[in-house]
């Protein structure tokens, strides 16, 4: 399965994305994550992106084709992917088809996870993450057993940089400049499906296999 999940910031991407990647035993490739860790390792890939994630604007595209490759070209990325997050621009999209092309893949199915703006950022302002664990929460829908604090491991919880709400608006003006148009591209291609990601996170879920199968 080699499965593109596309949608506005705080449509569900990434916590569609663990569970396809489970069922389909392929690895879960968010870039968005990729990032943060950079950021948190100090590395020289984490101090070039990090003003870009805090701004809410996209990280050059040479910059994550670059990191989309090796990440491809690794054993795991050879069995195929859930990528979550990428691509986000046109050249992206077109360099993702040359590096598959060169292996002689392609993409099976693009998801389009839609979701009211209105809805994104309340979402958005009340998701808070696991520093340690990466473990996922919200406020409004999953919140923790115990306020403030991780059900897996205990550590205090806390909001991600970009998710202040005029960064969050920032994003989701960036999403419609750059990154709606990729529907238009993967729809000519008959890829697109398109998913209500409005309703539960298991209704999303039950709904994005039936449309794979
Ligand atoms: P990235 O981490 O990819 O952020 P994003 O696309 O803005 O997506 P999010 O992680 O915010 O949301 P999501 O759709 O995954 O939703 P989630 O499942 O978490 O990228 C961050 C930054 O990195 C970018 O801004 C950019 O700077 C850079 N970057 C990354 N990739 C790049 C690229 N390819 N090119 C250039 N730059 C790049 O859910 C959100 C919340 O909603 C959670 O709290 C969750 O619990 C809740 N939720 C989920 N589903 C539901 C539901 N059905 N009902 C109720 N609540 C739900």
């Amino acid at each position: 399965m080699r499965l593109v999940i596309l949608g506005p910031p705080g449509a569900g991407k990434g916590t569609q994305a663990i569970q396809l990647a489970e069922r389909y035993d392929v690895p879960h490739i968010s870039t968005g994550d990729i990032l943060r860790q950079a950021v948190k390792e100090e590395s020289e890939l984490g101090a070039e992106a990090n003003s870009y994630i805090v701004a809410g604007e996209l990280v050059p595209d040479d910059l994550m084709l670059g990191l989309i490759k090796m990440r491809l070209m690794g054993v795991d990325g050879r069995k195929g992917f859930i990528l979550d997050g990428f691509p986000r621009t046109a050249v992206q999209a077109e360099g993702l088809d040359g590096l598959l092309s060169s292996f002689d893949e392609k993409v099976d199915a693009v998801i389009s996870i839609e979701v009211d703006s209105k809805v994104l950022v309340r979402r958005l302002s009340s998701r808070r993450v696991c520093p340690c664990c990466g473990r996922n929460y919200n406020l409004l829908s999953s919140p923790p057993q115990r306020p403030g604090r991780c059900d897996q491991c205990g550590a205090k919880l806390i909001q991600r940089e970009d998710d202040k709400e005029q960064t969050i608006i920032n994003r989701l003006e960036v999403y419609t400049e750059q990154t709606a148009p990729l529907k238009e591209f993967y729809k000519n291609k008959g890829l697109l499906k398109q998913i209500d990601g409005q309703v539960s996170v298991e209704e999303v879920f039950q709904r994005i296999i039936k449309t794979l199968q």
